[in-house]
């Protein structure tokens, strides 16, 4: 046996028993004749002492830093007691001890906090994971997946796996693709999604799927992206977005009270796209706090009328004029106005500049325009924000698309630093009445919104004959949101095949290449497919936002880099000839 207790179990109740203990050194202290050890394993760590017999051993056999050892001893209550950690009240009198291996020094302190930098700590991700805070991260990431496991097991959701070589599924991103040896020249995608398998489980009658699975995607990587990535995979047959929205709040409601212990009574709010679009400036709004986005002017149409005739040809010229009011920013310095200036100019947010209004405490005003507006209309405009004394107006002008998107951003920026984005708290909703459209700019065509599988409300479905209606349709689409953070998306789906082939003609697919690509599917309908619906979760964005970060990494055990690499295995790698030669892949050219 090679241990009688874990190094997070022992207590002063166990005073006086003899025990067995394995695990890492964390650190080694002398004292004089005597050497205090932490002992480290999942579980916790346990003081070790050696007596000044052992210190002689300890001289010739030196422990380092994570050394596997293994130690018998007997348990002492300690007369230093440490409060900070569960085992503190006690200590082992070590009688014996076994080195089971040694350990080079490691690259980095393995502790709370690491002195080693993204890349090295990601080259070493075994020992990276032994640190408290990543230790802490998969273990909420196993409890998130047993909770989610066991509420869906009570709504009678059955497991199962679909498969991972498959043709592709468009859900927006890049293939990954493996090329097929038995089949040369042609290649498998690996999924973006399940999501016509899911389907097809439909059509076989499972009634209610779901998979917690890996999902791969080619696209661009940022802070809650990886390019695999694990999804809540759900789908339901004979239900309505209603039913939908209830089930899986449900899902969320258990989760939180489960793992965070966190209850959340009230019903998740819920609003349209073209509000959080309006009021947000996005799709995913971070409801934690208000700071509204007020459109004084959008798409040409005036709606703050103070704003008209001052001459500033910035505002005249404008197609949009968006403003948010920061409560209690008015005392802003020049040098903190000058900066919040770079920071919309900068490419990501891509703006010339941003105008503010003062509203001082003592009831006047200033700003940044005094040259065209006078106090009587700064007021004006200060009261279609419903600014208060004291507060900041920040105004961004320009034309639609960017200055939504940047007023957006400087939204949640004003967030930030008034400290409005508290990780603690937590602030779900449900985003419904998506597009079922979004026209792609660079290519100037119409692509579906969320993917081609998803339904048009009934009553804009002939809307699809007429392609100057395509932005006004709307689909039977809904996302969950929390904080900020899409975390799941889902619809209600086609399933006729009359309705698919329109929505794949109306996304310019020829017949025959709709037929080559999702005949599967559409012949799949002619069989008696009942009406469904289904959702997908973020699980790594689950987790993150459960654990109070941002970024997704830290909660994926063995993750990518933002290129896309795993700097431990140094993989993707090429292949040698023979490899390429058996899969009909074109040979690395002999330069010699
Ligand atoms: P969607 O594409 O919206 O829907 O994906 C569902 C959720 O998965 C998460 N997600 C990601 N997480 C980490 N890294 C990524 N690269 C990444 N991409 C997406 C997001 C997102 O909300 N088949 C549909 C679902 C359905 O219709 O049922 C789908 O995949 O949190």
């Amino acid at each position: 046996m090679y241990r009688t207790h874990t190094c997070g179990e022992l207590r002063t109740q166990h005073t006086g028993t003899e025990v067995k203990l394995a695990g890492w050194v964390q650190t080694v202290r002398k004292f004089g004749s005597i050497t205090f050890v932490d002992l480290r394993d999942r579980y916790g760590i346990t003081q070790l002492v050696f007596d000044e017999q052992l210190n002689t051993r300890l001289g010739e056999e030196p422990l380092g830093r994570e050394f596997v050892i293994q130690v018998t001893g007997k348990v002492l209550e300690r007369s230093n007691k440490n409060a900070k950690i569960p085992t503190g009240d006690v200590e082992i009198s070590v009688a014996d001890f076994t080195v089971m291996n040694s350990a080079a020094t490691p690259p980095f302190t393995i502790e709370e906090d690491t002195d080693g930098g993204d890349e090295l700590r990601m080259k070493y991700r075994y020992l990276d994971l032994r640190r408290p805070p990543l230790k802490k991260n998969i273990e909420l990431r196993y409890r998130v997946n047993r909770s989610v496991r066991n509420y869906l097991d009570t709504q009678g959701f059955w497991d199962i796996e679909t498969p991972f070589l498959i043709r592709s599924t468009p859900e927006g991103a890049r293939d990954f693709v493996v090329p097929s040896r038995m089949n040369e020249g042609q290649f498998y995608a690996l999924p973006q999604s399940p999501q016509t398998f899911k389907q097809l489980l439909m059509v076989s009658g499972y009634d209610r799927y779901y998979q917690v699975v890996k999902c791969f995607r080619d696209e661009d990587l940022r802070a809650d992206r990886q390019p695999e990535f694990t999804q809540i995979d759900c789908e339901m047959s004979f239900v309505e977005q209603e039913d939908i929205l209830n089930t899986f709040e449900g899902l969320f409601k258990h989760v939180f009270k489960d793992v965070k212990g966190v209850e959340i009574t009230e019903a998740f709010p819920r609003m349209t796209f073209d509000d959080a679009m309006w009021h947000y400036g996005n799709d995913k709004p971070d409801i934690r706090f208000e700071m509204k986005i007020q459109n004084a002017k959008s798409k040409n149409e005036v709606n703050c009328a103070s704003l008209s005739g001052a001459g500033f040809k910035v505002f005249d010229d404008a197609e949009t004029i968006l403003m948010i009011c920061a409560p209690g920013c008015s005392e802003y310095s020049r040098k903190q106005t000058d900066e919040l200036t770079e920071w919309v100019k900068r490419p990501q947010i891509g703006m010339t500049g941003v105008v503010y209004i003062k509203c001082n405490a003592d009831g006047t005003y200033k700003s940044s325009v005094d040259k065209f507006y006078n106090e009587e209309k700064l007021k004006e405009i200060a009261g279609f924000c419903g600014a208060k004394a004291g507060d900041l107006i920040l105004i961004l002008a320009g034309v639609e698309t960017r200055t939504r998107k940047a007023m957006s951003e400087l939204r949640l920026e004003m967030g930030n630093r008034l400290g409005l984005r508290d990780h603690a708290v937590y602030k779900p909703l449900w985003v419904i009445d998506f597009p079922l459209f979004e026209l792609d700019e660079e290519n100037n065509r119409w692509v579906a919104r969320h993917h081609p599988f998803t339904s048009p409300k009934p009553e804009h479905i002939e809307w699809m004959n007429d392609l100057s209606k395509y932005g006004d349709i709307k689909a039977n689409a809904y996302d969950i949101v929390l904080n900020g953070t899409e975390i799941g998306g889902g619809s209600i789906r086609i399933f006729r095949r009359e309705l698919q082939e329109k929505m794949f003609a109306a996304l310019g697919m020829s017949k025959e290449e709709a037929q080559d690509k999702f005949g599967f599917l559409m012949g799949a309908f002619e069989y008696g497919a009942p009406p469904h619906g289904g959702i997908a979760f973020g699980f790594d964005r689950l987790c993150a936002l459960l654990g109070g970060q941002e970024s997704i990494r830290d909660f994926i055990a063995f993750p990518k880099n933002n290129s896309g690499r795993d700097v431990m295995l140094d993989a993707p790698s090429s292949i040698d000839d023979v490899q390429k030669k058996e899969l009909g892949l074109p040979l690395t050219p002999n330069i010699s």
